[in-house]
């Protein structure tokens, strides 16, 4: 049997058609949503990455500010970039793609966002509020992932869910979410991380296995439970001479090979990226909302 696919980009697509009435209703109170956007350096992941969130505004009328600014700009004009983005009406919220060059305090800069603006949520005041169940803005990949498993009735509540990777953006918040006592959430959470042993006995245990290690193919099919349900977070760049750009994108999963195993499973592309864009168009949307209030 072959695991039921999870279409992350037809539900961004539901998500992004949901969010323009809305948009709509801030217009006519003469209120046009806005996000800025901060890119240091020419990394070109970062660089598309951008380009995308960019056209999600565009498409859904949404003012899109991009700041690209060179890989050698100063972290104290970093800060006075973000300050002066604190301070425009237009823009209601703020991102700095990350990673930032090794000679900026990523911490420093996320954490000078304001709060009201801080729609990729990441500053230590809205980490911490989401750890606390107080959530204000959450971090757009995990809160696609909360939101994919909601629409396709997969409860979390009482599963195992096992992931694999512990960063600031995906892995920590998302284990916070997952074991909320709440609706949609109510699971049992392991972490697993690069200096884990035998990480295949965690994630064989995994009614929810979510991949967010950034390495090729890693989870391979004896690595998951029969009928488990496989949320992949990676976005990998692999060299593809048969590809028109000479390479392309896989997963943290060997997709072909563990849909056989798996009950459901995200595929990539299309699955958790679009969600990721979307969420953050709706964060976009609830800031200018509050802005408005
Ligand atoms: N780098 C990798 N993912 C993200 C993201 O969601 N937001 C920002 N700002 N940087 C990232």
């Amino acid at each position: 049997m072959t695991a039921e696919i999870i279409d992350g980009k037809a539900t961004a697509n539901q998500i992004k058609e949901e969010l323009k009435p809305a948009i709509e209703e801030l217009k006519n109170k003469g209120i046009i949503p806005g996000l800025a956007a901060v890119l240091l350096g020419e990394d070109p992941a970062s660089q598309t990455y951008v380009a995308m969130k960019e056209r999600a505004c565009e498409r859904l009328g949404i003012n899109s500010f991009v700041h690209h600014l060179s890989e050698s700009t100063t972290e104290s004009e970093l800060l006075a970039l973000v300050e002066k983005l604190n301070a425009d009406d237009k823009v209601h919220g703020i991102l700095v793609q990350l990673p930032v060059p090794d000679h900026i305090d990523s911490n420093k800069i996320l954490d000078s966002i304001v709060q009201a603006k801080d729609v990729d949520g990441f500053s230590a005041d809205s980490l911490g509020k989401i750890m606390s169940g107080r959530e204000h803005f959450v971090p757009a990949t995990p809160l696609g992932i909360m939101v994919l498993l909601d629409r396709y009735g997969i409860d979390p509540s009482g599963k195992h869910a096992v992931i694999v990777g512990r960063s600031n953006i995906v892995g920590k918040p998302l284990a916070n979410l997952l074991m909320q006592k709440k609706k949609g959430a109510n699971a049992t959470v392991t972490i697993c991380h690069s200096r884990t042993p035998d990480i295949s006995v965690h994630t064989r245990q995994a009614d929810i296995l979510i991949a967010a290690i950034g390495v090729p193919k890693y989870i391979k099919p004896d690595m998951v439970k029969p009928g488990a349900v496989v949320i992949d977070v990676g976005i990998n760049s692999v060299d593809d001479p048969t590809a028109k750009r000479g390479y392309r994108l896989v997963g943290d999963v060997d997709f072909e090979a563990v849909k056989e195993v798996a009950g459901a499973i995200t595929p990539v592309p299309g699955g958790v990226g679009p969600m990721t864009i979307a969420m953050l168009m709706s964060n976009v949307v609830k800031a200018a909302e509050k802005s408005g209030l």
